[in-house]
């Protein structure tokens, strides 16, 4: 039986346990830069600090456009990747692997972060925002439509996530996360929804996912062998129509001979579904994609610890993700090993021992 404080070992990284902090945007890259500062720092190294064995760093433009919204961190210039390796040093120096969530958000570029009062939707061109891109010239609800992307636009996506790889690889990130999920452009060409191409890149599901394949190859080439390359997918739109587990368990087969090493199985975000929501939601999509043969992670409402393990046990999962749980708690692993009876695997840093689970002596 595998434990959630099982080692996991992928290509030449060992990530110390099996409970992943998934990717969030911050939004704060207040100069507008793409520039991570003291809040990431902060952020993902507390969570370092928490015990989690991998950590994904947030969606982060590959190119300016390619951010989800202003005060989206990118990774296309020297500035970036020196201020990711001061993050990355020190969260390695905590016991964490560390990954990088590399994207390019399409159509859904260019909004506003959602906590600005009286601003949301796209950001205007006179108010910093900028044109879009997409498979087709159809807007997601409540954006600006999107321009179709040509073929020069295309071959410019796929150099560029290459290039970033090239400086997660100098910024000492473990891993890369290719986020092909939630309605950002590596999923509006998987989505029959959002793309409507005739070329090459549309169609059928091989025309869908070629994108995506030639995003894998080119990355793939310039990061090292010896580290892993993890997928993020939606692998539903819950809704008729649209893309489905079929489909993106067949992707995840044609993206393990690409050379990826896990998928980590999401949904949603590409038109507005009605979700099924409740605890553990997206678990049984994780099991399905699971089937084409590569280790996957789940995430989705698991916010206990007996429920993660349980995913484990049941051979859903190789990997557990958490998300919001984690803003709230970011030393989670380290009250799961406690519940679990695994406090002899629990990662306190030293000056934190003396908080261990559970606080039983007296302080003086
Ligand atoms: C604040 C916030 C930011 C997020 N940003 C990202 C992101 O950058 N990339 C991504 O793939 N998913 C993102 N997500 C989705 C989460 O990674 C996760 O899939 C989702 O929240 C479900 O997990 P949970 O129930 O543990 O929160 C974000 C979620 C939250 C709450």
């Amino acid at each position: 039986m595998v434990s959630l404080f099982d080692p996991l070992t992928l290509r030449g990284l060992t990530i110390p346990n099996r409970i992943f902090l998934a990717p969030m945007c911050q939004y704060q890259c207040e100069q507008k830069d793409g520039v991570p500062r003291d809040w990431h720092l902060v952020h993902l190294g507390a969570r370092a600090t928490g015990g989690f064995g991998l950590i994904i760093a947030e969606a982060t433009g590959v190119v300016p456009e390619g951010r989800i919204t202003p005060q989206c961190p990118g990774l296309w210039n020297s500035e970036q990747q020196e201020a990711w390796k001061h993050i990355v040093d020190f969260c390695h120096s905590q016991g964490a692997a560390m990954a990088i969530q590399l994207a390019h958000a399409g159509r859904k570029a260019s909004t506003y972060r959602g906590f600005e009062a009286h601003q949301s939707g796209s950001v205007p061109l006179d108010d910093g925002g900028w044109e879009t891109i997409a498979p087709s010239a159809v807007a997601f609800p409540g954006l600006a439509t999107p321009r179709e992307a040509t073929a020069g636009d295309i071959a410019h996506v796929v150099s560029a996530f290459a290039a970033a790889a090239g400086r997660a690889d100098a910024a000492g990130f473990d891993a890369i996360e290719l986020h092909a999920a939630h309605g950002y452009l590596l999923f509006e060409f998987l989505s029959p929804l959002s793309n409507h191409r005739t070329d090459g890149y549309g169609g059928d599901l091989a025309g869908r996912s070629r994108l995506l394949l030639e995003v894998t190859d080119a990355v793939r080439a310039v990061w090292p062998e010896e580290k892993p390359l993890l997928v993020r997918i939606s692998a539903t739109e819950w809704t008729d129509g649209g893309f489905t587990v079929e489909e993106a368990t067949e992707v995840a087969r044609m993206l393990g001979e690409h050379g990826v090493d896990l998928i980590d199985v999401s949904s949603g975000g590409n038109v507005v579904a009605r979700i099924p929501s409740g605890p553990g939601y997206q678990v049984k999509l994780a099991r399905a994609v699971r089937e084409a043969g590569l280790p996957v992670s789940a995430v989705g409402l698991i916010t206990d610890p007996a429920q993660a393990q349980a995913i484990l046990d049941e051979g859903s999962a190789d990997a557990i993700s958490l998300a919001r749980v984690a803003l709230r708690e970011p030393s989670w692993p380290l009250r799961a090993a406690a519940e679990l009876d695994a406090d002899a695997m629990a990662r306190y840093p030293d000056s934190y021992l003396r908080g261990r689970w559970p606080a039983i002596e007296p302080v003086h």
